[in-house]
């Protein structure tokens, strides 16, 4: 698939087989997301691959649990509910919509590994270039994935779980996990947004705007 049909028909995939991903197709993803701009070519990143099939079990309940408490959060309980029924309901809905992450032959975890080349007053600016730069990469294995027909999903559950995660894979104090993704064969590939999203979507002539703020081209 090119480039530009591969931007157009990637979606976020939540449901899984547990098809294995070849070796040479995954290392082409990971060097094909390094090739992402990245700010000063600070490099200030990493991309850590989690295949060890029990490590994956529990990476895939690190994040459906903290799925649960981010949908408990988001969500409004229903007005029967108490605290501690709606966070129930908040496990139960992740393990309904995320369960197949179960089956997710490999996860990626995005991290940013601080070089400390700005100036310490300016570390705040630093940490922005490399979660972006970090974000660029996954983007660009999101990408490159949809080309060859296998899944992703940005995926930020584990910040509701994040000690646990940092266990599970040793990680030093200093390096960040803004963003993970499973990576994997889709049950199948959603096609266009679900219509609760799509209901939602803003026309992009909305969000352009040209010469001066305010000016959209809706
Ligand atoms: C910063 C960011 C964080 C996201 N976190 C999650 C997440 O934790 N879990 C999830 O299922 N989807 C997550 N998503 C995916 C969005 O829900 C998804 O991109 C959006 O609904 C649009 O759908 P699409 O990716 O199919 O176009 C995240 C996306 C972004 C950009």
């Amino acid at each position: 698939m090119e480039a530009l049909e591969a931007i157009r028909a990637r979606r976020s995939v939540r449901s899984y087989t547990d098809q294995p991903v070849d070796d040479r197709d995954l290392n082409e993803l990971l060097r094909l997301a390094l090739m992402a701009p990245t700010g000063g070519m600070a490099q200030a990143w990493s991309l850590l691959v989690v295949r060890e099939p029990t490590h994956r079990a529990a990476l895939a309940d690190i994040v459906i649990e903290g799925g649960g408490h981010y949908f408990a959060s988001v969500r409004p309980a229903q007005p029967d509910h108490s605290p501690e029924q709606h966070a129930q309901w908040g496990q139960d809905y992740a393990n309904e919509v995320l369960g197949s992450y179960r089956h997710v032959p490999l996860w990626i975890l995005g991290l940013v590994v601080p070089r400390d080349v700005f100036p310490p007053e300016d570390r705040d600016k630093e940490a922005l270039a490399d979660e972006m730069s970090v974000a660029f990469a996954m983007e660009n294995l999101f990408v490159a994935a949809r080309a060859k027909g296998l899944g992703t999903v940005p995926t930020v559950f584990h910040w509701y779980n994040e000690g646990a995660l940092r266990d599970l894979v040793g990680l030093p104090q200093e390096i960040r996990i803004p963003v993970i993704t499973p990576l994997g064969y889709p049950t199948e590939f959603p096609v266009g947004l679900p219509p609760r999203l799509a209901e939602i979507r803003r026309p992009w002539r909305t969000l352009v705007h040209d010469d001066t703020w305010g000016n959209t081209r809706a």
